[in-house]
């Protein structure tokens, strides 16, 4: 085994981390405070230099990277804002990647093509106020009618919604065939009949966009099906397959960000006459947040490399790596606010919206519950496998 990046990863690593301090990092905590989707910043700046398209092949607008490099970025971007990293993983992972994988190749031409360039952006809308965990159970339907599919239905804590301008969702064609009878689509903002509803108000990510998406007779060309009719429900597993490597890079730049932040401090802060991180218990934690965090971006990394490689066991390994990021994000922002004592409790020091941002990570994508039953039946416990 070879724990080397290659030189074009090192180069993407490098390119995002000096982007993500220098255009990402300086609005923050603003964005953050007054709740606001910077789009100027967080995505038209990010397509300037190519983010938006990294793991897609040249001819459909994209960088023509890999997924290890895709989640070195969601890295550096989630390290000084968690907000701007999950923008470009729901684009990447949960839009743009379906298209790729499932979409004919008109579709890949009308609809990865400018998300892949950052023309446009991306959303996902898989979750219900009836199907959150159990995703399965989707009440939205669509009905063919001619040569149109007619969706009703609602979408709920839809990440970059309103802003997106294509949605890949799923809905049910055919309820007496339960999971297989749902379907994936493509649907575009404007698209009459498509509406959005109330915009979320939460604990984290609050610069990230959280929508609801309503559909009430809305009519989509037939040609709008993403995969067969059906398999909608398989689609958005091995969507999310993908997408939990975004969510573990996330949750490593957030981690990240915070032992970096508590790290200095530890170091510059004196009491009893000494810095605090010459006492064994602040160390200590120094130490286990370290660790972790590596522990947590190899696994990433490892689910990344597997994607790459073809290797059809990576969805194990992004569910591993998911749950084991998103609670060591929990954990070391945790650990970062302690350190940082007072100071670390308020808004002044960015431990705290660290803090708030990590909380996310253990919660979509599939909770960490979930990640957990997706592992167990990888591994065949119980006989599901
Ligand atoms: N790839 C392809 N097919 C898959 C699959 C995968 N990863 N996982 C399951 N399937 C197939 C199975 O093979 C099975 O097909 P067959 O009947 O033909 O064998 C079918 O799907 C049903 O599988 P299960 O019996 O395992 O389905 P289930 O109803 O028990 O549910 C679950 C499984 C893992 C709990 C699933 O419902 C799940 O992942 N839930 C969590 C939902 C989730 O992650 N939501 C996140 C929303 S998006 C989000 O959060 C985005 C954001 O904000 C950024």
């Amino acid at each position: 085994m070879i724990f080397k990046l290659t030189e074009d990863q090192e180069m993407m690593q490098k390119t995002v981390k000096d982007f993500s301090d220098e255009v990402i990092a300086p609005g923050a905590a603003a964005r953050d405070h007054h709740e606001t989707f910077e789009k100027e910043i967080m995505w038209d700046k990010m397509a300037e230099i190519g983010l938006p398209g990294i793991p897609f092949p040249e001819e459909y607008g994209g960088t023509g990277m890999d997924n290890v490099s895709y989640a070195l970025a969601v890295e550096e971007l989630s390290r000084t804002c968690a907000s701007t990293g999950v923008t470009l993983s729901a684009h990447v992972s949960l839009c743009a990647w379906p298209i790729y994988g499932f979409g004919t190749e008109e579709q890949k031409q009308k609809f990865l093509t400018p998300l892949a360039n950052g023309e446009k952006i991306g959303a996902f809308g898989l979750t219900e106020p009836a199907a959150g965990s159990d995703a399965g159970a989707t009440k939205t339907t669509a009905v063919l009618e001619g040569d149109n599919y007619v969706l009703n239905g609602t979408k709920i804590f839809i990440t970059n919604g309103y802003y997106a301008d294509i949605y890949v969702i799923t809905a049910m064609t055919d309820k007496s065939k339960g999971l297989k009878g749902i379907t994936a689509f493509i649907v575009e903002k404007g698209t009459p009949g498509f509406t959005f509803g109330k915009k979320e108000e939460k604990m984290g990510i609050r610069a990230s966009a959280t929508y609801e998406l309503v559909f009430d007779n809305c009519k989509i060309p037939k040609e709008n099906m993403l995969g067969k009719e059906g398999e909608g429900f398989k689609v958005a597993m091995a969507t999310l397959d993908g997408g939990r490597i975004g969510i573990a890079s996330q949750a490593v730049g957030i981690a990240q960000g915070a032992y970096d932040y508590a790290l200095n401090y530890a170091n510059t802060r004196e009491q009893f006459g000494k810095p605090i991180s010459a006492q064994q218990a602040i160390a200590f934690k120094l130490a286990d947040m370290a660790m972790k965090i590596e522990a947590s971006r190899l696994l990433t990394l490892k689910a990344a490399y597997m994607k790459d490689a073809g290797d059809k066991r990576y969805g194990l390994y992004s569910a591993m790596a998911k749950c084991f990021a998103g609670d060591t994000a929990m954990e070391v922002t945790t650990e970062a606010v302690q350190i940082c004592g007072g100071n670390g409790y308020t808004r002044e020091y960015p431990v705290e919206r660290m803090m708030r941002d990590a909380k996310i990570t253990q919660i979509y994508e599939g909770t960490n519950e979930i990640q957990r039953v997706v592992i167990a039946a990888h591994l065949g416990v119980g006989g599901r496998k």
